[in-house]
């Protein structure tokens, strides 16, 4: 991988951790960040060591503190536009990964971190956590997709109430409306999120990949056209070594040695 100014990168049995690091700005997303995430992203998306990836951010207290609000003071709205185009961009990258990617959120996770912590698959929060879209006390909506996966996430009325009011929320009540997945004590909070992705790393790969395909572009068309699209990737699974793994394993009472193929 290569070097990197405001993200840590550690990778350990195929699990790759990703650290959002600007400690004192509680590692909200400068522009640098952004670009960043962009380049760590299409690395992790050729490497073949990193099965799973896992965000978090550090130091103790935040996750991410949302967008760096002194680089967009003195933006122009065209500036403002491109901004936003320009993490929904990286943001859907992160979204779309052929892997599984779990948030682990270790604090602060308002506006933009919130909106980070949506793109991943699966949220996992430290009992510190604090949720929120507080971007209507900047005078301005959510920029990095945040009105579309809150809504998507938590419903319509939910995500109207925290994005109309500015709220935090704690990491149960962020659980309670299914904000995230899992809650646990700050010490286990990267063992928590390093246990869930061995465990989908146990089961076969391939079938992973094409559940988390089959429900991001589900999510974006009718019923009609999801499911049809899962008809495909379900028959395109009777194409892998896994499939007929996992089934002879089943039958002859064993647990399977998936290979990915
Ligand atoms: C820039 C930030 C920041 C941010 C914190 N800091 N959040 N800098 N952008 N989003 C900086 C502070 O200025 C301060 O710097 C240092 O981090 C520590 O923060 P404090 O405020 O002193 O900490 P505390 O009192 O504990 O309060 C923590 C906090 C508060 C509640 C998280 O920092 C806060 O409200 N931050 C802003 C949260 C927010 O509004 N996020 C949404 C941003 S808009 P110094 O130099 O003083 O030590 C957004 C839009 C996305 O995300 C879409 C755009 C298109």
């Amino acid at each position: 991988m290569s070097t990197y100014e405001n993200l840590l990168f550690e990778s350990e049995d195929g699990i790759g951790i990703v650290t959002i690091n600007r400690p004192k700005a509680l590692n909200a997303l400068n522009a640098a960040t952004i670009h960043e995430l962009d380049r760590m992203f299409d690395e992790l998306a050729q490497n073949d060591a990193v099965k799973t990836v896992i965000i978090t951010g550090g130091g103790e207290k935040s996750f991410v503190a949302g967008a760096d609000i002194t680089e967009m003071q003195k933006m122009s709205a065209v500036e403002g536009r491109n901004w936003a185009k320009l993490a929904q961009a990286v943001f859907s990258k992160i979204e779309n990964l052929p892997k599984p990617v779990i948030a682990a959120v270790n604090g602060y996770a308002l506006g933009g971190g919130c909106e980070i912590s949506m793109a991943c698959d699966i949220r996992i929060a430290s009992e510190k956590a604090k949720f929120g879209q507080p971007e209507v006390s900047l005078g301005i909506p959510p920029g990095f997709g945040g009105t579309q996966r809150l809504a998507r996430l938590v419903g319509k009325g939910r995500a109207k109430e925290l994005l109309f009011t500015g709220d935090m929320i704690d990491a149960a009540e962020a659980y309670r409306i299914g904000l995230v997945n899992k809650v646990t004590v700050p010490a286990e909070l990267l063992n928590t999120a390093k246990a869930m992705a061995q465990k989908i790393m146990s089961r076969a790969p391939v079938a992973v990949q094409v559940c988390k395909a089959a429900v991001n572009e589900g999510l974006d068309v009718d019923l009609k056209t999801g499911i049809a699209y899962e008809a495909e990737v379900f028959g395109l699974c009777f194409a892998t070594d896994d499939q007929k793994e996992g089934m002879t394993a089943f039958v002859e009472k064993r647990p399977p040695n998936f290979t990915g193929k």
